[in-house]
């Protein structure tokens, strides 16, 4: 029976047979639904209607999986069904044999033309559903708004940054093929973890891998260029009961420039790679204390400088942990900003001078959102709004009923502030991750600053000197004096 040949109808009718069993009935049926689906989430696309990132997720994430995994499942039925065919006692040789293909035969060119149509839809599907899917997965909403809850503390200090508008791709992968490869290898791993629940809480930081910043930052900041001293005035206010504000004014000398484009110095000319290369090496995990500094200076000298007392590892593991520093050494926060509630406070005093009618108003807003032990983030935030509105209730009773506006206005803020710096959830305070710029509220520039880190010969130390780095106009005055000339023009 070997050489016996089989004709067209006969194999049709075989893999016909073969397609009959559950397994692949499942897969076509999955295929034909979602193929479907897709199809029309695909026009309500072009058709321009909005969408929530639950549904793009569904569409353009899930759908084509659903796609692809019954086309996949489809020939799983029909190697199976053959298993038990070879198992039950028919011959290999049999199953095996393909009838000979004769084009003239027009039953034979409906089938191959009917196969060349699906599959053209096939591909046309999955080709839509690919391009939209990155277009989808590339979004702010898919990055910041999908996970909810892990990514909730970022995403909220990015929407109130001064990168708003700029998407979390531009910074976090950046332009061209490898990094957008990386970028969705490490997708997959989160995506596991988010549901898994098996994410770090709160998300570690830095990002041991993010892109170099100078590919990412300076498509659109060109820090070679010299841009002189930024005047910079701190608003605050003391915690008293005319929430008494306290003004400090001082020049940063941010700087820039390259020696070969002229005019260069300052801060940003002494850290960033134009002339001069820092490398360090940090003593924890998080960057906070730095133990050996290297610099290259613009005539190729190199310096290194470490505190006398501090061990400092061998040579090679040094080369190995040395990082070169650049703008994410400082502005390691440029989007997600957590301001300490007390800053936050200020900002809304000075935005809104009404608020410093209300008594009190910053030393029991700081009550209300520190001393708050709430599970979650929006347990605290009510827990604010209650304990601001009996204060004033309780202790200034004609206020709360005449100036009622001005109470809500209060406890309003203040509940805000609360869910812009506690995210309960994430194990997230304002406090997890701080600002590397300046040294207020964590040593920042201090941590080389300090002082201590110097050359071996004890010839150059990283100096501590206020005046190289800012000179104070004014220093807590209770008014700010006219800074028209300070500017400079
Ligand atoms: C202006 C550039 C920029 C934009 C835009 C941006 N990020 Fe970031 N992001 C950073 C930097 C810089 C870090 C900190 C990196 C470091 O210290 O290693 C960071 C850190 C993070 C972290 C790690 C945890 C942490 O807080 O440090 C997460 C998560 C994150 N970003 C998510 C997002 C999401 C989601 C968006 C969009 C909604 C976004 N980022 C937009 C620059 C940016
Ligand atoms: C896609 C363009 C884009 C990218 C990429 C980008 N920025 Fe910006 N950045 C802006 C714009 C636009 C502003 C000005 C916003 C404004 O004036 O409100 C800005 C403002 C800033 C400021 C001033 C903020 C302030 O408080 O005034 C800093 C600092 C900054 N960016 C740092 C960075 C760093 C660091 C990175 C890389 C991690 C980065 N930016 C990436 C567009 C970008
Ligand atoms: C040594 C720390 C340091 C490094 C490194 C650094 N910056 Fe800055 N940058 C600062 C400080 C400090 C300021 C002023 C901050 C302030 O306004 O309080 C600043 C201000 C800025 C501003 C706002 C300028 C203005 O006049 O408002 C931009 C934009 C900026 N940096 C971009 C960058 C970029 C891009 C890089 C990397 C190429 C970078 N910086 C590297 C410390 C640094
Ligand atoms: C990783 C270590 C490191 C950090 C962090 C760092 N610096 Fe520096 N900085 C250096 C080194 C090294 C020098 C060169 C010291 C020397 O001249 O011997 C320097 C020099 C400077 C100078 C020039 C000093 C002079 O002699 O005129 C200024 C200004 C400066 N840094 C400002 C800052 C500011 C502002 C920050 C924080 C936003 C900062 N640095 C953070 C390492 C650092
Ligand atoms: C290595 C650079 C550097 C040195 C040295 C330095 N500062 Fe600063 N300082 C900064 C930067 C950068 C800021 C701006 C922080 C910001 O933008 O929030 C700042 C801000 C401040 C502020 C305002 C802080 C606030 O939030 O109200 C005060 C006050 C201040 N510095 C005092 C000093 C004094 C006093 C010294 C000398 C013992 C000194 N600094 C040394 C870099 C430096």
């Amino acid at each position: 029976m070997g050489s016996k040949s089989v004709t067209r109808s006969e194999f049709m009718h075989r893999m016909l047979n073969f397609a009959n069993n559950p397994t692949t009935i499942i897969g076509f049926t999955l295929t034909t639904i979602s193929g479907l689906l897709l199809l029309i989430f695909v026009l309500v696309e072009f058709a321009g209607h909005g969408h929530n990132p639950y549904t793009s997720a569904f569409a353009f994430l899930i759908l084509p999986a659903l796609f692809i995994f019954g086309l996949m499942v489809m020939p799983v039925g029909m190697l199976r069904l053959r298993r038990r065919l070879l198992a039950e006692g028919t011959s290999a040789e049999e199953l095996d044999r393909f009838p000979r293909l004769d084009f003239n035969d027009p039953n034979l060119r409906r089938v191959a033309t009917v196969i060349i149509i699906l599959t053209t839809v096939n591909v046309v599907i999955l080709g839509t559903a690919s391009v939209l899917g990155i277009e989808y997965m590339e979004s702010v909403p898919f990055c910041g708004e999908v996970c909810h809850t892990v990514m909730q503390p970022e995403f909220v200090a990015y929407q109130e940054s001064p990168h708003s508008r700029v998407a979390c791709v531009e910074c976090h992968i950046g332009p061209g093929a490898p990094w957008f490869v990386r970028s969705k290898i490490d997708g997959l791993r989160q995506v596991w973890h988010t549901a898994l629940g098996s994410y770090s809480r709160p998300i570690h930081s830095p990002i041991v891998d993010l892109r170099p910043a100078r590919e990412t930052c300076e498509q659109c900041h060109w820090p070679t260029k010299h841009h002189g001293d930024k005047l910079r005035v701190f608003a605050r206010h003391r915690s008293d009961e005319n929430n008494s504000p306290s003004y400090t004014a001082m020049l940063l000398k941010t700087g820039g420039g390259r020696m070969d484009l002229g005019q260069h110095g300052g801060i940003h000319w002494w850290h960033i790679e134009a002339d001069n290369k820092i490398r360090y090496v940090a003593g924890d995990d998080r960057r906070e204390s730095i133990i050996w500094v290297e610099l290259t200076t613009p005539e190729g000298e190199i310096l290194t400088y470490t505190r006398e007392w501090e061990e400092i590892p061998a040579p090679q593991e040094l080369e190995r942990q040395a990082r070169t520093m650049d703008c994410i050494d400082c502005h390691n926060r440029p989007t997600h900003l957590f301001k300490s509630p007390a800053k936050a406070l200020d900002d809304e005093l000075q935005n809104r001078p009404d608020l410093r009618e209300l008594p009190f108003f910053k030393k029991q807003a700081l009550v209300a959102i520190q001393e708050n032990g709430a599970a979650t983030r929006e347990l605290g935030m009510s827990h604010v709004e209650t304990v601001m509105k009996a204060f004033y209730q309780q202790n200034y009773a004609d206020l709360f009923s005449t100036q009622s506006e001005l109470v809500d206005l209060g406890a309003e803020l203040a509940k805000e502030i609360y869910g812009e710096t506690h995210f309960p959830q994430m194990n997230t305070t304002w406090e997890t991750h701080p600002t590397h710029i300046g040294h207020e509220e964590s040593p920042g520039c201090w941590r080389c600053h300090d002082d201590e880190m110097t050359t071996s010969d004890g010839s150059r130390t990283i100096p501590l000197d206020c005046e190289n780095c800012h000179v104070m106009i004014v220093e807590d005055e209770p008014e700010l004096p006219d800074l028209g000339g300070a500017l400079g023009g």
